[in-house]
């Protein structure tokens, strides 16, 4: 742990849905890393809560089997001290009597035996639809009132509603339980290294901002492609799509980071006031301009490419209509992209352009900061008029890092001049960080910093910047679906969104 770090309060964590694959894949990886790290504190206790009944014992032994497919080879010690401290109580949701009941008592016993203030978050992990009435039981069983200086919070993981007035909605019921300051609604992008560096390179350094705005940038384009399909997530992918899937959320808080004016501090409320002030600024389309400014696809059957030396050559995948629980004519979209306007004195003309899709060609993140053209071309008739422009790409996954793109003399007896890169790579620098992006923020609520959490303004605008999309979207279901092939970058109209502009997609490959 190093200096400037602050160790966790001592406090209980109750994970709601602590069967489901969130538990395993990331929370208990991220416990356990925060543990190696040295940042949790000793009075420190987890408690499953889940439909299944289970006992505690059966509990640690999928923990431990979890950590051990998901971490590699575990510390036996910091094991042992994990199976001390994890419980389990199961039973029926809507059953506040048993289930809730059970709980508060193993709360009880947990905090006497392992001597931890009544300091409590509670990870909601379940399906939203569960969010408010999980809560409701939380406090009606007297577990959500802060008293005594100790805290009680509340994780929700996304999707945080399914439109604007669900969203107002879900935000109302629950701040009629406990108060925003105790809500933590996450996005699991700002635990990314590489999402959370955009504010350190922008304002740690002083020779980006002065060409971070409108007279140095032609244009962003930031893109999510995922080389996956929707998985096991037929369900839920099919009434949710790429747009409420990913853009609401992961997408607009790139884009709020990248956009953002500097915050007068590092407190929590001045980080995300700058952002809820770019999301204000991004206007909602008119509904006659949805079709101009919003682009969807659905994939087909198509080959990914496997790169690696055990590669047998492209593989087929199935088209969306032929996944798992997805209905045979979905209309649902798989791939989203808009051209969005920031209107403010810093971005006013400089279009953000955002893409996100399934079965892409590539599993690639990253944003794009486009500047203009060099102001006049000296170099004339040299072979040097076709120059890209200059380029910062922030590289968010699979490779972490942040390259410059510049054009320099290729030596010779003529001018003529070539594209090099000046290439930042956080593994270079830094080696391997093994982190599922889950400790910063889980450690971040333990020590009561909202910072990468949305506030209610937040996500109420980011659905207002969405909703006239998906009520076109809605209203007229898409005839041509579906239109890319699984294994490429998307449909042309994604490309003609921008080719209308003068300007491409930067199609990265790793
Ligand atoms: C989730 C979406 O929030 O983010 C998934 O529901 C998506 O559909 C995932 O695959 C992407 O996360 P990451 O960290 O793999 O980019």
């Amino acid at each position: 742990m190093s200096d400037n770090t602050k160790t966790a309060d001592p406090c209980v964590m109750v994970i709601f849905g602590a069967t489901g694959d969130l538990t395993k894949r990331k929370l208990f990886p991220a416990l356990y890393n925060l543990a190696m790290d040295d940042f949790l504190p000793h009075g420190f206790a987890v408690i499953g809560v889940g439909r299944q009944e289970m006992t505690s014992e059966e509990f640690r032994s999928h923990m431990v089997a979890s950590l051990r497919e998901f971490v590699g080879k575990p510390d036996e010690k910091i094991l042992k001290w994990f199976e001390e401290r994890t419980y389990y109580t199961g039973g029926d949701f809507d059953d506040d009597k048993k289930l809730f009941g059970d709980l508060k008592d193993l709360i009880g016993d947990v905090t006497t035996k392992h001597q931890i203030p009544d300091n409590f978050f509670f990870y909601l992990a379940t399906p939203p639809s569960l969010f408010a009435n999980v809560t409701q039981k939380v406090v009606k069983n007297g577990l959500g009132k802060e008293e005594n200086g100790n805290w009680r919070r509340f994780i929700y993981e996304k999707p945080f509603g399914h439109d604007l007035e669900s969203a107002e909605k879900l935000n109302a019921s629950l701040l009629r339980l406990v108060k925003e300051r105790q809500i933590y609604r996450i996005d699991h992008y700002l635990g990314k290294e590489t999402v959370q560096n955009i504010l350190v390179f922008r304002f740690g350094n002083s020779i980006f901002e002065p060409i971070w705005n409108r007279n140095f940038i032609d244009h962003v384009q930031i893109t999510v492609a995922e080389k996956l399909g929707v998985e096991q997530r037929g369900g839920y992918y099919d009434s949710a799509g790429a747009l409420r899937d990913m853009i609401p959320n992961h997408i607009l808080q790139l884009v709020t980071l990248t956009a953002m004016e500097p915050p007068v501090s590092f407190e929590a409320d001045s980080v995300r006031d700058e952002q809820a002030k770019i999301l204000q600024a991004i206007q909602p389309y008119a509904p006659e301009n949805v079709l101009n400014c919003a682009v969807r696809g659905q994939y087909g059957e198509g080959k990914l490419s496997e790169p690696g030396p055990d590669a047998n050559g492209p593989r087929s995948v199935p088209a969306y209509r032929n996944e798992p629980n997805v209905a045979a004519y979905s209309n649902t979209e798989t791939f989203a992209a808009l051209k969005l306007a920031i209107d403010n004195w810093r971005w006013a003309d400089v279009p953000f352009y955002i893409r996100t899709g399934k079965r892409m060609a590539t599993r690639h993140s990253s944003i794009v900061i486009e500047f203009k053209k060099a102001p006049f071309m000296l170099f004339r008739e040299t072979g040097v008029e076709r120059l890209r422009t200059n380029r910062i790409v922030i590289h968010i996954q699979p490779d972490e890092g942040i390259t410059l793109h510049f054009g320099a003399k290729i030596p010779g007896p003529i001018v003529n001049m070539g594209a090099v890169d000046m290439d930042f790579n956080y593994l270079d620098h830094f080696g391997e960080q093994i982190s599922t992006g889950y400790e910063r923020l889980l450690y971040d609520c333990m020590i009561g910093d909202a910072t990468l959490f949305q506030r209610a303004d937040m996500v109420a605008a980011s659905w207002r910047i969405v909703e006239p999309v998906l009520d076109v979207w809605s209203a007229l279901p898409a005839r041509d679906f579906p239109n890319y092939p699984a294994g490429s970058w998307g449909p042309k109209e994604a490309d003609l969104l921008l080719e209308r502009d003068g300007r491409t997609w930067k199609n990265l490959v790793n």
